[in-house]
């Protein structure tokens, strides 16, 4: 008797607390908010993104949406973002070229229960690696990042060791990284190709990763700390398996401007 009752307490207990459905992540809600991201940065005001009490970092420290780089409205010349509807994140690649001073942006946002938590930029500028905005617009806008077909995706799980097996590559050159033929890096505004295995320096940790991966468009975008220093952000474009775009942004601590 006792137990029925508290077995009929704990489920009218259990239903009133269980959690509200949570909405799934589409795609189109991630489209929508990158779009919303994108047209904030061209205003200069947050607009219908987010209130200002999100977590929010530049370059890696912790800044306000409200007076931080979102508040200065940039022309900007071209944007691509990927979406990541099992993380409910995105990523857009930003180049304001002709702004001034010239930016490429990285920004990783992610959303809980439809509401923007965090978002984190890393703002590129003179004196950053490599920087040279319209090289960035030149070669970025030039390649081909469309869908992939259904039947040649790849999974998340090898989107993302492709990306960690170059970034793992710094410090370990045993690890075998799956090198697309051709291949092509942005690194900063350097354009190298058809090869992306030159010029990986050895003995530096790419610590604390966060990830955006977009099994639809065969990308995943990792922030990390470069050899403990540097914020960064390495895109790669991942078909059939193999690396076949990578974009990097560096922000140079030592840099005077
Ligand atoms: C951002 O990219 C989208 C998709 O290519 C494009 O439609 C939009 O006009 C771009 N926005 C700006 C401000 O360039």
């Amino acid at each position: 008797m006792i137990g029925t009752l508290l077995g009929a307490y704990l489920s009218i207990l259990s239903a009133a607390f269980a959690a509200p459905t949570a909405e799934p992540c589409t795609r189109d809600f991630l489209k929508t908010q990158a779009a919303k991201y994108v047209a904030a940065q061209v205003a200069g005001t947050l607009g219908e993104l987010a209130t200002s009490s999100v977590t929010y970092t530049q370059d890696f420290k912790p800044a306000t949406l409200g007076t931080g780089l979102l508040a200065k409205p940039l022309k900007i010349d071209f944007n691509r973002s990927t979406y990541d509807t099992t993380q409910c994140a995105t990523y857009t690649e930003v180049i304001a070229a002709s702004s001034t001073p010239p930016y490429v942006l990285g920004t990783q946002m992610r959303f809980t229960d439809g509401v923007l938590s965090k978002m984190e930029t890393i703002a590129t500028t003179t004196g950053d690696w490599l920087f040279n905005p319209s090289g960035t617009l030149k070669y970025s806008q030039q390649e081909a990042w469309t869908e992939i077909p259904e039947d040649k995706r790849d999974t998340r799980a090898v989107i993302q060791a492709a990306g960690d097996a170059y970034l793992d590559l710094f410090n370990d050159k045993t690890v075998k990284v799956p090198w697309g033929n051709p291949c092509a890096r942005l690194e900063g505004g350097s354009y190298i190709q058809p090869s992306c295995n030159v010029g990986v320096p050895s003995g530096l940790k790419m610590t604390n990763r966060r990830y955006v991966v977009d099994e639809v468009l065969g990308t995943v975008d990792i922030f990390f700390t470069f050899g403990g220093q540097e914020p960064d952000s390495h895109q790669f474009r991942v078909e059939n398996g193999k690396l076949r775009y990578v974009h990097t942004l560096t922000v140079m601590k030592s840099k005077s401007t």
